[in-house]
């Protein structure tokens, strides 16, 4: 792009309708991409801000196959959920589209049709994976095996989700079937691929060459050692049966695979999008003067790097994403977020319990986003954020500026006597912010540009903290006018700075201040001029706290709901042997079960796994050979309480008499672990029923 652009077609990853999003959705992607769109807006440039269901591919119908149900009403029900959380958390698409839309179904065989036609595919027959079980050819998610790159045993078929690295499915490693568990074998079968290798040039040049200095290094890295280990042709169809069907001739019961159609789902919203508003959708994708931008996490680089413009390359009438600013991934509480394991804080949930409070989210994931590397979200953090910052400095400022207001003036903003040096000094520097943070945001840092926002209040409240208004109020009418009209500009440049950020605040503190009644409504680019923001004369709404303290009991409460959901994992993932044959009480009154003591040991010579046991019953002292010497050294077992079966037949091992039985359980790692029921006050011999 050589000159500014006017148009920014803004796109953010498309989820998968096969869950809700969690805060590692929001960070990763959504608030960043949010945060631009709406600082553009500001700018006044054309935006269109693209977002919408991704509703094809393996994860749904894997989704639909566990619960029973059909891929239809598993994303009928996601796409109502995400939608929803998306709105509630003021993610300001101008178009929230989905894939199975029938504009996105033409839109995408339009585009591979053109393709096909002009030659651009290579037509094969090749070998792919086929459950003989199933009945079925398993593409990407429905196999899973060892990543041949970095050794994860449980990679899909497209995509290792511990490296990142993207393979054919044929590239596994011992492959299983995700649907049966059985060993997959090979059958043909015909396909058509993108020859990657063919736009091997164009990408070096374009990436490469072009990129190198303003994509971020993350994103670079991992398109540079794509390139570098060579591009090979990439199967675009899959044989599947929920898809959009691939509409040429001998495609049938063969569909398009879903990292075709998704991406350009992009394009399908976007005129979906222009139609509703009366508006021409081309220059949004092949305009000149249209900056394209795909917000996405780092796991979908290649998909937008490389396949994807190597599709709109061959297809030759669209712009290229001129930037492609992605996220590493948010952890939580120290590990990795997981839809499976339940390991999340989900949106829906989050606002049932911080109702009202989605600004404090997306301050905390702004202020800790995985921008560089992988990040923590903890609870702790979340409560310091909220009440060291959000509380304590940008609700403080306002709450004084505004509170005083009412108590001083009535609510009137007052006429300013002369500035002093100071006064001068402290609305110079804020006009300066607009340009300090745009500065931030069109390099993509956005915990920077928060940060800076987040100086604007640091500045208002030490304007107020050297000026003291409540003591010059006492003494010096008119500079306390000065002061509080100066600290009312500062209250103004906050409500309409941190519009990107924290639009709830934002819209909260704009009425507060009423600051849309005034004749002319002042904007992010008013912030930098002389003229006031809030004329003398204006008068402001009542004081309202913009935020509250977050008590430790509330943060507990998440810190536990985490801890249940670790557990109930467990307890749901746990191997258990199957229950024995019933048998009567009477059975069970034959075992003649003791508490004992183990009192000497010493390995069974030639043995690995066995020692032999001198166990005081409280009967007698008797000899119990027992298995455990792998886990136990024969000192670290004397002295220990033990339970018993003080009769259990006699027998020989390895020529030495056993007399008893130990009872012996293992933990989750496979460790033994005797049974004794806390016994160390326990006398010998006592009886266990
Ligand atoms: O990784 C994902 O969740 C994908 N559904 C993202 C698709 S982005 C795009 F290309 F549509
Ligand atoms: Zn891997």
């Amino acid at each position: 792009m050589n000159h500014t652009p006017q148009r920014y077609t803004i796109t953010a990853a498309l989820p998968y309708t096969n869950g809700p999003l969690h805060i590692g959705h929001l960070a990763g992607v959504y608030q960043p991409a949010d945060i631009y769109a709406r600082y553009q807006r500001l700018q006044n440039k054309e935006v269109a801000f693209i977002c919408g269901s991704d509703e094809h591919g393996v994860a749904i119908s894997m989704k639909a196959k566990k619960e029973g149900v059909s891929p239809q009403e598993i994303i009928d029900k996601y796409h109502a959920i995400i939608k929803k959380s998306f709105v509630d958390f003021g993610i300001s698409f101008d178009n929230y589209s989905r894939t199975s839309a029938q504009i996105h179904h033409e839109t995408a065989s339009e585009f591979f049709k053109k393709l096909y036609e002009e030659g651009k595919f290579i037509e094969e027959t090749t070998e792919q994976l086929y459950d003989q079980e199933a009945e079925q050819f398993l593409a990407d998610r429905f196999v899973v095996g060892t990543c041949p790159k970095c050794g994860f045993e449980e990679s899909y078929g497209d995509q290792c989700e511990s490296c990142g690295t993207s393979h054919n499915a044929t590239d596994l490693i011992a492959p299983k079937s995700a649907i049966t568990g059985t060993k997959p074998v090979l059958k043909e079968t015909k396909h058509w691929f993108l020859p990657l290798d063919r736009y091997e040039s164009f990408l070096k040049e374009w990436i490469l060459e072009g990129h190198q200095k303003d994509w971020k290094p993350n994103v670079y890295g991992q398109c540079k050692s794509w390139i570098d280990d060579g591009l090979r042709p990439r199967a675009v169809t899959r044989d599947l049966d929920w898809g959009i069907p691939v509409p040429v001739e001998g495609g049938e019961g063969k569909v398009l695979y879903v990292w075709f159609d998704a991406p350009i789902g992009y394009i399908s919203a976007t005129k979906e999008w222009a139609a509703r508003e009366g508006k021409d959708w081309e220059p949004y994708w092949k305009g000149e003067d249209t900056k394209l931008l795909h917000f996405i996490g780092k796991d979908n680089i290649v998909f937008h790097c490389i396949i994807f413009p190597a599709m709109l390359k061959a297809e030759g009438t669209y712009t290229l994403p001129d930037n492609v600013p992605a996220n590493e991934f948010l952890n939580l509480e120290g590990n990795k977020i997981s839809t499976s394991k339940n390991w999340a804080v989900w949106l829906h949930e989050y606002l049932k319990e911080f109702p009202n409070q989605q600004d404090v989210l997306r301050y905390a994931l702004t202020a800790n986003a995985p921008e560089t590397k992988d990040n923590d979200f903890t609870w702790a953090d979340f409560q310091a954020r909220n009440n060291s910052e959000l509380v304590a400095i940008f609700g403080n400022f306002i709450n004084r500026v505004t509170v005083l207001t009412q108590k001083y003036y009535d609510g009137t903003v007052p006429e300013p006597g002369p500035l002093s040096e100071v006064d001068s000094k402290t609305l110079q520097e804020l006009r300066a912010y607009p340009a300090v943070i745009a500065s931030s945001l069109e390099r993509y840092r956005f915990r920077e540009a928060l940060q800076e926002l987040m100086n604007v209040a640091r500045l208002g409240n030490k304007y107020l903290a050297d000026e003291e208004p409540w003591k010059t109020i006492k003494t010096d009418a008119l500079r306390t006018q000065t002061v509080m009209n100066v600290a009312l500009q500062i209250a103004s440049a906050l409500a309409i700075l941190s519009e990107p950020f924290l639009p709830f605040t934002s819209e909260k503190l704009k009425k507060m201040l009423r600051i849309k009644e005034q004749k002319a409504t002042p904007t992010w680019n008013e912030v930098s001029k002389e003229q006031a923001l809030l004329a003398a004369g204006h008068g402001i709404g009542k004081s309202e706290l913009l935020f509250s303290k977050i008590e430790d009991e509330q943060i507990q409460h998440q810190l536990d709901k985490l801890q249940k959901s670790k557990t109930d994992n467990e307890i749901a993932n746990r191997v258990v042997d199957l229950q024995k044959e019933t048998i009567t009480f009477d059975d069970f009154t034959k075992l003649d079960l003791r508490v004992g003591e183990i009192i000497e040991a010493e390995k069974m010579p030639k043995t690995k796994k066995l020692l032999v046991l001198k166990v005081d019953t409280g009967i007698d002292v008797r000899t119990i050979v027992s298995g455990i010497a792998e886990s136990f050294s024969p000192e670290e077992v004397i002295g220990k309480k033990v339970t018993v079966l003080v009769n259990l037949a006699p027998r020989a091992l390895r020529g030495v008499e056993s007399e008893g039985m130990i009872l012996m359980t293992e933990d989750s790692n496979g460790k033994l672990v005797f049974v004794n029921p806390d016994a160390k006050g326990v006398t010998n011999g006592t009886t266990i029923n």
